[in-house]
């Protein structure tokens, strides 16, 4: 797709969609596996229940779903789709996975890439789409979220998999000239701490022919310092925020709604109140669906759009923060 490159300032959001599968893991059959408890669970972490991903639920139709409802609510014409950015660390295809679903969608004129950032993901494919948008290359992008940890997580141990959950979630953005309803962002990198969350490569020595040896690919269970990356989150999550609130010139009260990455109750409400934003002003759905890595923001986006909480022009602090360690900021106000 060559630019477009007419006047383009702002950003504006057109559209939200999500996805999620069917299987309902709850805490419940979580402790049929592992020594765990509902009230444990709960109480550390505000999880009651998450999907998990079918054979027919992988990252590319979640992501399809998503990203279709998403436009549906846009009205676009599939056509005039110029981008589509697919934030996933858990590819349907190591190669890519956003290519079949813009196969999948018909959007024939859309460049589609995938991009890696863990649960900082989605919010670091809002800003490169935004950018794009905004520099006048491309005028319609469909920025989407998907992972499927499911297959990842080791199912026995009980202090990561009652965690996490799969799912996929979509913004359909459009570059206008009008306003910038993109206000600002901030995004952090710390690989020296990355050892704290991690899906490693497990790599098997085997040779090819005599005296040329070869790792055959896969991949190992997510290992997790939970306590490091709890600390990680209340401490670098508001300083980011605050910093972000600070230059674009906004107070905490002036923000309607507070939408971090779903990662534990406790960081949600412990960055609330260091921002002194109200409780009520909090998004929150990790009780349904726990930590959906790079799906939570838009999923629970869709969600609060869809139910009418979120309204046109409200403004809207978010901030995606993981592996990496990798988090980021953004302050939005949605139409
Ligand atoms: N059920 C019952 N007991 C459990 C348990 C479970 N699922 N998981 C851990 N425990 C036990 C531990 O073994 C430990 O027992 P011990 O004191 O006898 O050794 C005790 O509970 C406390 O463990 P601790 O790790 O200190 O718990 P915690 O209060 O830090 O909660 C997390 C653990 C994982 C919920 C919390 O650290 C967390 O949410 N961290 C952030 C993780 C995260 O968000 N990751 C993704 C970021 S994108």
């Amino acid at each position: 797709m060559e630019g477009i490159n007419f006047n383009q300032i702002g950003v504006s959001f057109k559209g939200s969609g999500s996805y999620v599968p069917d299987q309902i893991l709850t805490n419940q059959k979580i402790s049929q596996k592992v020594d765990t408890s509902n009230e444990w669970i709960q109480s550390r972490t505000g999880i009651s229940e998450r999907r998990i991903s079918s054979v027919k639920d992988n990252v590319n139709e979640m992501g399809y779903q998503a990203a279709l409802t998403a436009i549906e609510m846009a009205n676009w014409d599939i056509n005039t789709i110029d981008l589509i950015i697919l934030a996933t660390s858990t590819p349907h295809d190591l190669f890519g996975s956003a290519p079949s679903i813009q196969a999948k969608l018909g959007a024939a004129n859309a460049v589609a890439f995938d991009l890696t950032a863990a649960c900082s993901g989605f919010l670091f494919a809002l800003i490169t789409a935004s950018k794009f948008l905004k520099g006048g290359s491309f005028k319609r992008a469909v920025v989407i979220g998907a992972d499927q940890l499911s297959s990842f997580v080791d199912w026995n141990d009980r202090r990561s998999c009652i965690l996490f959950g799969d799912g996929a979630g979509a913004l359909a953005i459009e570059a206008t000239n009008e306003f910038d309803n993109f206000i600002g962002f901030d995004m952090r990198t710390d690989g020296g701490r990355g050892s704290f969350l991690n899906l490693p490569s497990k790599n098997k020595k085997d040779s090819i022919v005599d005296e040329i040896d070869f790792l055959s690919g896969g991949f190992s269970e997510i290992q997790m310092n939970g306590q490091e990356v709890y600390k990680f989150a209340v401490k670098e999550v508001p300083l980011i925020l605050e910093k972000l609130l600070k230059k674009m010139k906004y107070n905490s009260d002036q923000v309607d709604w507070l939408l971090l990455h779903q990662a534990n109750q406790r960081i949600l409400d412990s960055v609330g109140e260091r921002l002194k934003i109200p409780k009520e002003k909090i998004l929150s759905n990790l009780e349904k669906y726990g930590n959906t890595s790079a799906a939570t923001i838009p999923l629970m986006m869709d969600e609060a759009v869809r139910d009418y909480r979120i309204k046109q022009n409200d403004i809207i602090a978010t901030s995606g923060f993981g592996a990496g360690l990798s988090w980021g900021a953004a302050l939005i106000k949605w139409g």
